[in-house]
């Protein structure tokens, strides 16, 4: 009667295990994993849903400069922007239709970008929190406005990277309105360019913001070259 009972409990284990082992064979390990609901969603590698909202996103920060209809010169912060075609050379900033720069925008068709580096942070900061409408920035600021040479906006002398821009199109996209600009030229500060005439990142010291903190922060040094990244060999 007791060996009976041994034999009948090596049988039923056998059946598990093989149960186990099609499992595994058909939908592979990972079926046979059991979830331990003790681990939170970041130990067991999964990401948190926080919804669908841009302020989280990391952005540049550039500084879109603009006549308003007497021809004084303005400027505001804009960090809902970026690169949007090669041909045309276009890039495209988006504005909320309460600030005055849209207004100048919508009404020169001419805008300019001015890259600020780590040593213009304040005025970034500045110019992102008041308007033109009640402010003359350039003169609070102490910053000099140029005339562009190609669009009708101007550019600020002391921003080492700028880029005089003509309107090709305007998008209604929700709460912005993106304004599409052609590259009409760039203009940079010999100081900061390297070979080829391209700006050196560690000489031009761009930043970036973190909306959700309402931060700034600096962008640390090379990871490496594109070639030299991909061509390592470890990609898996
Ligand atoms: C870092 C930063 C980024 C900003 N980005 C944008 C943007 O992309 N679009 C926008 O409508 N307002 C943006 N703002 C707010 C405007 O810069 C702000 O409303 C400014 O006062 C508008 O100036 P203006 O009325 O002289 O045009 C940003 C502000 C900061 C500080």
């Amino acid at each position: 009667m007791f060996r009976k009972s041994i034999l009948i409990g090596i049988l039923a284990a056998l059946v598990v295990v093989s149960a186990g082992a099609m499992l595994v064979s058909s939908d592979g390990l990972a079926s046979m994993i059991v979830k331990d609901s003790s681990l939170s969603a970041e130990q067991a590698g999964e990401k948190t849903s926080i919804g669908a909202r841009t302020a989280v996103i990391p952005t540049p920060v550039w500084v879109i400069g603009s006549y308003d209809k007497e021809g004084r010169p303005n400027m505001m912060t804009s960090s809902w922007v970026g690169i949007c075609s090669s041909k045309p050379p276009a890039l495209m900033t988006c504005l909320r239709k309460a600030t005055y720069t849209h207004g100048n925008i919508m009404d020169k068709k001419a805008f300019t970008v001015n890259i600020a580096s780590e040593s213009l942070a304040r005025f970034a900061a500045f110019i992102g929190r008041v308007s033109g409408r009640d402010t003359e920035k350039f003169k609070e600021t102490g910053l000099t406005p140029v005339k562009s040479t190609l669009v009708e906006a101007p550019y600020i002398r002391e921003f080492p990277l700028v880029a005089e821009c003509r309107v090709i199109d305007i998008v209604e996209v929700g709460s912005h309105t993106m304004f599409i600009g052609e590259i009409m030229d760039i203009k940079a500060d010999p100081s900061i360019l390297g070979t080829r005439d391209y700006p050196v990142l560690e000489k031009l010291k761009p930043f970036v913001f973190s909306p959700g903190a309402s931060r700034f922060y600096s962008i640390g040094p090379s990871l490496g070259t594109i070639s030299e990244l991909a061509e390592k060999g470890d990609n898996k």
